[in-house]
């Protein structure tokens, strides 16, 4: 993996650039398209192709459990399984197995957790994240960390977790790095370190200066988006990113809203993944540059209008009305949530490219005026 960086506005500011990966190459910034079971929700690879994706995001967690490593290794790995020939990244399972729950017991070692499929008990380890990582065989790895809930009731409890899972994350990802090392078909398969720390500044600070003491090929902001206010998200990531080498690609985890994108992109962050666009349209949701819509809502019955007259998604450009939509979702139709996914992602990369195209001009009000639903504070 390559990061070639293009125009950067400063040490703080927004970046372009252009990543290089055994399986192709894409324009950053960049948002990943999330396909956790080996498959973008209800839509074909050409078609998210289409959207114009440059790279999709896939799930260890969810793919050591079903179809398992030996498997996708017989397949050829997950690109040719499922027939997606471009960019990968996998995310490590760390997060996952600390947000959805039945786990058993975290202990230095890794997670014990008990797999909802069977109830079987298994061990995820730095070691086998890695390995499960280099079966499933994506161009970017992400190490396996630690990323507890943030906040609760009790703030000294919550300081004394967060401040254990940043020490443990650096010492699982020594663990990481040390397995990677020599081996992840032929080297070329890039791993990635990630930065915890919570909501406080210097222990992002601390974060940032450990794992970035590997000499890795880019760096991920994680423990994001995981319960606070988009004040603090904002606020968290504008400290942390102009830390991290300029010459390495930054990706934060999880985010987020087109206005959580935005800012982060004007702090100099290059990647994002995020489940919204495509959770969101199978929920009845439409992403617009003015706001989101509810679709099930009344006044769509009968509104006849295309979702936007300059989206060229194929649901608009297929002249599907928001009064038709409307009634897929109220009749549960699986086309709804088809057409919704495919118009969310291409809003998505629209906004990506529209941001690509004003980072080297610098002309934000005009972004602005074109993007209202990135001026808000938040968007539901
Ligand atoms: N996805 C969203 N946030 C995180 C995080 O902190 N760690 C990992 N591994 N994945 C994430
Ligand atoms: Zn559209």
């Amino acid at each position: 993996m390559k990061f070639e960086l293009h125009h950067a506005s400063g040490p703080a500011g927004p970046r372009t650039g252009t990543v290089h990966t055994p399986h192709g190459s894409f324009p950053t910034p960049a948002f990943m398209t999330v396909g956790t079971q080996g498959t973008v929700k209800g839509v074909t690879p050409e078609q998210v192709r289409a959207t114009g994706a440059g790279i999709l995001l896939g799930n260890t967690y969810h793919l050591l459990l079903r179809p398992g490593p030996e498997l996708l290794e017989r397949a050829g790995g997950l690109h040719r399984f499922m027939r997606w020939d471009g960019p990968i990244l996998t995310d490590s399972g760390g997060f996952q197995v600390f947000s959805l729950g039945h786990i058993n017991r975290i202990g230095e070692d890794g997670v014990v957790f008990k797999n909802p499929l069977n109830g079987d008990l298994v061990d995820l380890t730095p070691e086998r994240s890695i390995a499960t990582q280099h079966a499933i065989g994506g161009d970017i790895l992400m190490a396996f960390d630690d990323c507890p809930p943030a906040g609760g009731d009790d703030p000294a409890a919550a300081r004394e977790r967060s401040k254990l899972a940043m020490e443990r994350t650096h010492r699982w990802l020594d663990r990481c790095v040390a397995f990677h090392r020599g081996r992840g078909r032929d080297g070329r398969q890039a791993l990635f370190g990630i930065v915890q720390g919570g909501t406080d500044e210097g222990d992002r600070a601390a974060c940032v200066e450990a794992v970035c003491s590997h000499d890795l090929p880019g760096y991920a902001i994680g423990g994001v988006a995981v319960g606070e206010d988009t004040a603090a998200i904002d606020r968290i990531v504008a400290h942390t990113a102009p830390l991290m080498p300029a010459d390495k690609p930054r990706y934060l985890m999880g985010v987020g809203y087109p206005r959580d994108i935005v800012a982060a992109v004007r702090s100099g962050v290059d990647l994002f993944d995020c489940v919204l666009p495509t959770r969101h349209g199978r929920s009845g949701h439409a992403f617009t540059a003015a706001g989101a819509l509810k679709l099930k809502n009344a006044p769509f019955r009968e509104d006849f209008a295309v979702l936007e007259d300059a989206c060229d998604c194929p649901a608009c450009v297929g002249g599907y009305t928001r009064a038709y939509l409307h009634h897929l979702v109220k009749c549960g139709e699986i086309l709804g949530g088809v057409l919704l996914t495919l118009h969310n992602l291409r809003l998505y990369q629209r906004l990506m490219a529209d941001l690509r195209a004003t980072i080297p001009g610098g002309r934000w009000d005009a972004f602005f005026s074109r993007w209202p639903c990135a001026i808000g504070p938040e968007e539901g």
